[in-house]
């Protein structure tokens, strides 16, 4: 039986955003710089990282509160050995309606055929340019834009749906913002443009790096003319628009400039068991612990009852009037997935 349960805020609970690794194979300048995720860099030993069991019983209990969609991220999380096996695990799980992967694209063409007969209903590709020198640096580890577009392929042939995610930095990437929109206008999939964020304490954001969505949506207008669409469900985190006179669409996420936390249904959990309720939390609370120390179930969810109904996080909203106090600790994007 579910018993859903809403925060402070009236907010509720209805995804789990799950971290199964903080290694990535890529190092993103606006998430894990070269210079701070280095050759010295500790991440995460095994047997920190909850186990495919530990992962799938968190799930069951965070169903029974009310949630409905649960998506794998990571680091990246196909760095993580097996992960169809979890896929296969959660999908067995009553009231699953939605199973999603956050990835970065480079090892999906080997493995997009076993994701997909687990069980695995979508996948969110990053991607941010068409051109190899710039998504090379762009990448850190001057990954080619080849390698992304053929893992993106073969989720399609498997039958997986495919979004794509853009993050949008001005003065590095903004030039292919109408390049990527015509490449995937074609190829059918819908594309995602995110603002910069101020994620984590490592990325050196600057407000001006931002592009917000209007601008956006006016530069890609003037070449595609587009138009917006309703949202296809409450607390949908991208505003849609669609090309006039079609069904292919894009989406804004415009974390900077339109917050929507008034809606965020979202948990997190990193990869250790630690649970935020905010993607700009300075701090998580432990649930690994519980787990271990045999607590039962019942216990467990009073636990993510209570820290839930405490929730009033609204990091973004308030983002805008209180710059000045940016200095705030903050998790690390690659430890929450995003
Ligand atoms: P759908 O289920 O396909 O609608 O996907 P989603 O909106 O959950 O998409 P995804 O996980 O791909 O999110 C895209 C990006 O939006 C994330 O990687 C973040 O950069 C940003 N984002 C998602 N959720 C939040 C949130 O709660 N707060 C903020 N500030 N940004 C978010
Ligand atoms: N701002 C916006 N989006 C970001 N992502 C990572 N760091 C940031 C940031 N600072 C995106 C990734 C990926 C998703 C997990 O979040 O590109 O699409
Ligand atoms: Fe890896 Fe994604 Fe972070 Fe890039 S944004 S370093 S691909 S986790
Ligand atoms: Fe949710 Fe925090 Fe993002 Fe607002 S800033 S949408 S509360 S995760």
């Amino acid at each position: 039986p579910t018993h859903p349960i809403v925060d402070k805020l009236q907010r509720p609970l209805r995804d789990l955003r799950m971290s199964v690794t903080d290694q990535c194979n890529f190092r993103c300048r606006y998430c894990m710089p070269e210079e701070i995720f280095g050759p010295d860099y500790k991440f995460l030993p095994k047997e920190k990282l909850l186990t495919f069991e530990e992962l799938t019983r968190i799930t069951r209990i965070f169903v029974s509160l009310g949630v409905e969609k649960v998506r794998i991220t990571g680091g990246e999380p196909l760095m993580r050995k097996e992960l169809p096996a979890l896929i296969r695990m959660i999908r067995e799980i009553d009231g699953v309606k939605d199973i999603a992967m956050t990835t970065n694209g480079s090892l999906l063409a080997k493995h997009a055929k076993s994701l997909k007969e687990a069980g695995l209903h979508r996948v969110t590709v990053s991607l941010d340019s068409l051109d190899d020198d710039r998504f090379g640096q762009m990448n850190g580890r001057g990954f080619k834009v080849s390698r992304v577009l053929e893992g993106i392929d073969a989720a399609a042939s498997a039958g997986l749906q495919v979004k794509v995610n853009m993050v949008v930095q001005k003065g590095t990437n903004d030039q292919d913002v109408v390049p990527m929109a015509k490449y995937f206008r074609e190829k059918g999939h819908i594309l995602r443009f995110i603002e910069y964020m101020d994620v984590g304490n490592s990325n050196g954001w600057r407000l001006d790096q931002v592009l917000p969505s209007h601008e956006l949506v006016a530069r890609i207008h003037r070449e595609m003319p587009i138009e917006p669409v309703k949202p296809n469900h409450y607390g949908e985190v991208a505003s849609r628009y669609r090309y006039v006179g079609e069904e292919r669409e894009i989406g804004l996420i415009s974390s900077v400039t339109q917050a929507f936390c008034s809606t965020c249904t979202r948990a997190r959990l990193s990869a250790e068991g630690q649970l935020y309720s905010c993607l700009f939390a300075s701090a998580g609370t432990d649930l690994r612990a519980p787990l271990r120390e045999g607590w039962s179930d019942p216990q467990i969810r009073e636990f993510i009852r209570d820290y839930w109904s405490q929730r009033k996080d609204r990091y973004s909203e308030e983002r805008l009037s209180n710059t000045p106090g940016l200095k705030k600790k903050k998790v690390e994007m690659s430890h929450i997935g995003g």
